[in-house]
């Protein structure tokens, strides 16, 4: 037999080499072409594709090298060896057996890896792989997550999205977290919001582009007060979630202005981006305005060194899954679906004070409701608790259900470390530039006008008559507060 290559490509370092190398390339192609025939996003696989296995066939190629490079030392080195391979006979029926075993072998476990490499994807691909490997870290984000409008959409369309270089960053910083869970070394909670999160454009905007952002949406809220009585207030609002198809309607709205015509950055001055002293907003037309905080002292020197943010989704929708309902928003709408029984006096405050106490561990935390509210009951209302045993049953469960979705003691998590910037009543949200306190130079104020964001179409309290009209009323406060509600932020109240 003739050798075709250089005979130094003929030792095992060299021969091995290139066996992975072609395997690992083999394996590559294949993927390519599952991908392109299966259609859809699937993130790991990509990663498995241009990251791991390229991997091998770069290893390969360097044991390729090394190999021929070691087989030239010795020759200069004047170690001669005679390498001979054995001599396959395919007339001889015990070599024709053996070589059809070993092929067959071959060419099977070639098939079998590649369809458990296939199947191991599928399995990271999935989202009970992102949220429950590292269980008792993500435990809250795959909870909350589960209960959200996004619960059938993957982790990783949001998290990583397409395309092999966000595979790529992605997991160098998985790896990272990899490490950090392995030797404890994560941060309870896991701090947010995410530094490198993936820009929304390439996430959140392949399902939802701005074009579809028209019309209103209207929100009917119900609450009941801490009163004896648990007085019931309404409020209904429509929200003017307008956006860019000028052919669907009207192009004003809070879509629009945040996203299409306008390019808004600001400088925040906390990590967790609640205070923004400084933000400026070109317009349309090029135009720029620069819009200051009034009551945030910041020195504008400092802009060198801080990053301006360019507003985007997130910056409004921070928590479009992954969210920590506050206590008084979960009872509201469990009494106003009948589930805790607003006939129970006091229902409201203590539920809402149960949920509130600062807990340990999650199981103390469900016992303790229980205790709360049950001798609440006993305690001040002895006959009642007799009469509406089933009642009292069924609120200690519903609560401990809130608690259960929503608070998550072992990491820290709960709605005050995880502020959700949507709307203004329990964290700042809208209100950190909206506060009527941010004003540009030629004295434009951004508005804090109850009828901007969204129409107060009606409002009702307790037994007075409904107030309504569909261009908007004017807002009362439930409980008499005279003018605070428009000076001060409402989450300065109602926040942590
Ligand atoms: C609809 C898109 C979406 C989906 C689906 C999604 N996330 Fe998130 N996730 C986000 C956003 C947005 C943030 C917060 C970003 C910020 O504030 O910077 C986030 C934050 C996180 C954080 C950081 C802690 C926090 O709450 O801010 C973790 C951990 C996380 N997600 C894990 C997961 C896991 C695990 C899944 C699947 C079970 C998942 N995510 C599904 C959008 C999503
Ligand atoms: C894979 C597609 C997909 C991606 C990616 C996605 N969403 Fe969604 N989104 C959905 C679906 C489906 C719904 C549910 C619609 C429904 O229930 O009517 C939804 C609902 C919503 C809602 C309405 C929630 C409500 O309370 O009704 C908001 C807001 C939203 N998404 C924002 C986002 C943001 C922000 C991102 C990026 C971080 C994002 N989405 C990424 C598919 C997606
Ligand atoms: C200025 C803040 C802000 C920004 C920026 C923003 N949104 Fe919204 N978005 C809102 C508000 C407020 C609502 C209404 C919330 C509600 O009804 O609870 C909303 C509603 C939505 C809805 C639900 C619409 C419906 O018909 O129910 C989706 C989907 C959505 N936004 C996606 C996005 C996406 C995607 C982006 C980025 C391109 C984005 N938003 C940017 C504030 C914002
Ligand atoms: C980072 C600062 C910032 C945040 C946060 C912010 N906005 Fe704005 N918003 C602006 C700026 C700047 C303008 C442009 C004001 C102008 O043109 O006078 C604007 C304009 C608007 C307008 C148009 C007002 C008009 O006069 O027509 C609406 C509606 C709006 N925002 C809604 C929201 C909502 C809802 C939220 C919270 C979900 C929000 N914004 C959060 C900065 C912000
Ligand atoms: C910058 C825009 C903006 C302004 C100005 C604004 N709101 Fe809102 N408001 C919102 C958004 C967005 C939500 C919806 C939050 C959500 O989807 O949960 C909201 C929600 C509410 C709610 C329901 C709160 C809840 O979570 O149950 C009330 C009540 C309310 N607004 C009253 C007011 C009053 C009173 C004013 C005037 C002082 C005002 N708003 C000004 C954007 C605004
Ligand atoms: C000075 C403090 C303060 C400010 C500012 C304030 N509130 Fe309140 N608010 C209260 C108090 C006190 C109650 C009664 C709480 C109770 O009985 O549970 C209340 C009750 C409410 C309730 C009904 C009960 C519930 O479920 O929490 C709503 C809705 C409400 N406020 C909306 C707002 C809005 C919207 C703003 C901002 C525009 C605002 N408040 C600003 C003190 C305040």
């Amino acid at each position: 037999m003739k050798n075709k290559l250089p005979s130094s490509f003929y030792n095992p370092i060299t021969l091995a080499g290139a066996a992975i190398a072609a395997i690992s390339f083999g394996l590559i192609l294949f993927l390519m072409l599952l991908e392109a025939v299966s259609g859809g996003q699937k993130p790991y696989m990509g990663i498995i594709a241009f990251v791991v296995l390229p991997t091998f066939l770069l290893t390969g190629i360097v044991l390729i090298v090394v190999g021929i490079l070691r087989e030239h030392r010795r020759e200069k080195a004047g170690i001669h060896i005679d390498r001979k391979f054995p001599v396959l006979d395919l007339n001889d029926p015990r070599h024709r057996r053996a070589t059809v075993i070993f092929s067959l072998g071959t060419i099977l476990l070639l098939l079998f890896s590649a369809f458990g490499s296939f199947k191991a994807y599928e399995y990271t691909d999935s989202d009970e792989f992102c949220g429950t490997l590292c269980h008792s870290v993500m435990e809250p984000e795959y909870t909350a997550y589960q209960f959200s409008p996004h619960a059938k959409v993957g982790c990783v369309q949001c998290h990583i999205g397409s395309g092999a270089d966000w595979f790529v960053k992605s997991k160098l910083s998985g790896a990272y977290q990899v490490y950090s869970v392995l030797f404890n070394k994560y941060s309870r909670p896991i701090p947010t919001p995410i530094e490198n999160l993936r820009p929304a454009q390439e996430t959140c905007e392949q399902c939802h582009w701005p074009k579809h952002f028209f019309n209103q949406k209207k929100h009917v809220n119900t609450y009941y007060l801490s009163d004896e009585h648990n007085s019931m207030f309404n409020v209904n609002l429509l929200m003017n979630i307008g956006g860019g198809n000028i052919e669907a309607g009207p192009t004003s709205g809070i879509h629009w202005h945040m996203n299409i015509a306008n390019e808004i950055m600001y400088a925040a001055v906390d990590s967790q981006r609640l205070q923004i002293p400084w933000i400026r907003m070109k317009d349309a037309d090029g135009k720029t305005t620069i819009f200051r905080s009034t009551e945030i002292q910041f020195d504008e020197n400092q802009l060198k060194d801080i990053r301006l943010r360019r507003m985007d989704c997130i910056d409004c929708h921070n928590r479009p899954t992954h969210i920590y309902h506050e206590p008084a928003t979960s009872v509201n709408h469990l009494m106003s679906l009948g589930w805790v029984d607003h006939e129970l006096p006091f229902v409201k405050s203590i539920s809402v004070e149960a949920l509130e106490r600062p807990y340990r561990i999650k199981r103390t935390a469900l016992d303790s409701i229980r205790i709360i509210i049950y001798n609440f009951y006993e305690t001040n209302y002895p006959s009642l608790t007799k009469e509406k045993k089933k009642e009292i049953e069924r609120t200690i469960e519903e609560v401990q259900k809130i608690y259960s979705r929503n608070y998550f003691p072992e990491m820290q998590v709960n709605w005050k470390n995880f502020p959700n910037h949507i709307g203004h009543m329990y964290s700042p949200g809208c209100f950190r530039c909206h506060d009527g306190k941010h004003v540009s130079d030629d004295g434009r104020v951004l508005s804090k006008d109850c009828n901007v964001c969204h129409t107060i179409l009606s409002q009702e309290y307790d037994h007075q008559k409904m107030r309504i009209s569909l261009s908007g009323i004017d807002y009362i406060h439930p409980v008499d507060i005279g003018n605070e509600w428009m000076t001060v932020n409402c989450s300065e109240c109602h926040g942590k």
